[in-house]
């Protein structure tokens, strides 16, 4: 029984299970043009933590008390988004970085051209995968957490923006509901919508949904500051040479682990209608907070 596992065992099922769809989701490298396929496996095998597809598919256990058929599907499109993201958040033109879950960026191994090009196609699978669902809902759902209104490019233009501006505690806000949480809740609102969920049941998870995102791109933003680029995989100490607006830099770092604090009071709260079956998305909501890296 998956619910006697160890968290820690429990997560590297599920990020087992998720590679292997994935793998089986994006063409192998020799297939051609071989450049792009590579490009597109090197950074989505890089080892992430895939808490995105890990919510979504959590979502839909709690929701259904079981898994749903054609979960893979549903929650490897998440990575992909996620993962094309990454690869053109760290572009020259963007936060212009050279490590990226623990190895060279990209643009540093492929060129700036297939980097661009290798975020392009895996935007493009994740729709691809997720509409052999055959459910248009979630389609658009995905759509809206990763564009211009209020979901993840949205946040990307804003925080690029913001390091010419004042940081004020609204521009945080704004940014980081929407460059993070967007895809966070959408992580697990689609899987509340794959497992057939109320609407009641959509709304505690939506709600939980945005604590968590929250909560993950403040601590994000504290990791920065506090660990190493060894501890991270990434460079650390980006935020502040580049100006960028985040948490500690509006709040400081004692008052950003409180607000952390109260996004996963919250988020536990909103679990409360699902009783122990919401057991997972609790120690998830904890590991989000209290992660180092
Ligand atoms: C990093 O995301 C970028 C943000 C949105 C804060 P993750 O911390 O989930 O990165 P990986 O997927 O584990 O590399
Ligand atoms: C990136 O935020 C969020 C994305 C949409 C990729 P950051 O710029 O803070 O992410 P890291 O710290 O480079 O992973
Ligand atoms: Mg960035
Ligand atoms: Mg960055
Ligand atoms: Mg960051």
């Amino acid at each position: 029984m998956l619910a006697e596992l160890s968290l820690k065992e429990y997560l590297a099922g599920q990020a087992k299970r998720i590679d292997t769809a994935l793998d089986g989701l994006v063409p192998d490298e020799t297939t051609p043009p071989e450049t792009i396929h590579k490009a597109m496996r090197y950074s989505l095998f890089a080892g992430g933590k895939r808490i995105r597809p890990v919510l979504c598919l959590e979502a839909m256990r709690t929701v259904a008390g079981r898994d749903v058929e054609g979960a893979m599907e549903v929650a490897c499109p998440l990575e992909m988004i996620h993962t094309y993201s990454l690869i053109h958040d760290d572009l020259p033109a963007l936060d212009n970085d050279d490590l990226r879950r623990g190895r060279p960026t990209s643009h540093k191994v492929f060129g700036e051209a297939m980097a661009i090009l290798a975020g392009d196609s895996l935007l493009t699978y994740a729709f691809d995968v997720l509409g052999r669902s055959g459910n248009a809902r979630l389609v658009v759902e995905l759509a809206s957490a990763s564009g211009t209104l209020g979901g993840m490019i949205a946040g990307q233009v804003h925080d690029i923006e913001g390091e010419k501006q004042a940081p004020t505690a609204e521009l945080l806000e704004r940014i980081h509901r929407a460059k993070t949480g967007a895809l966070l809740r959408c992580s697990l609102r689609l899987g509340a919508m794959h497992a057939g969920a109320s609407e009641e049941e959509l709304a505690a998870i939506s709600g939980y949904g945005e604590h968590i995102g929250l909560a993950f791109q403040i601590v994000d933003d504290i990791l920065d500051v506090t660990q190493t680029s060894e501890q991270l995989g990434k460079t650390a100490g980006k935020d502040a040479a580049q100006q960028k607006i985040t948490f500690p830099a509006v709040y400081g770092l004692e008052r950003s682990r409180e607000m952390a604090e109260e996004e996963r009071r919250q988020a536990h709260a909103s679990l409360e209608r699902f009783g122990a079956k919401a057991r997972r998305l609790h120690e998830l909501a904890d590991l989000i907070v209290d992660r180092s890296s």
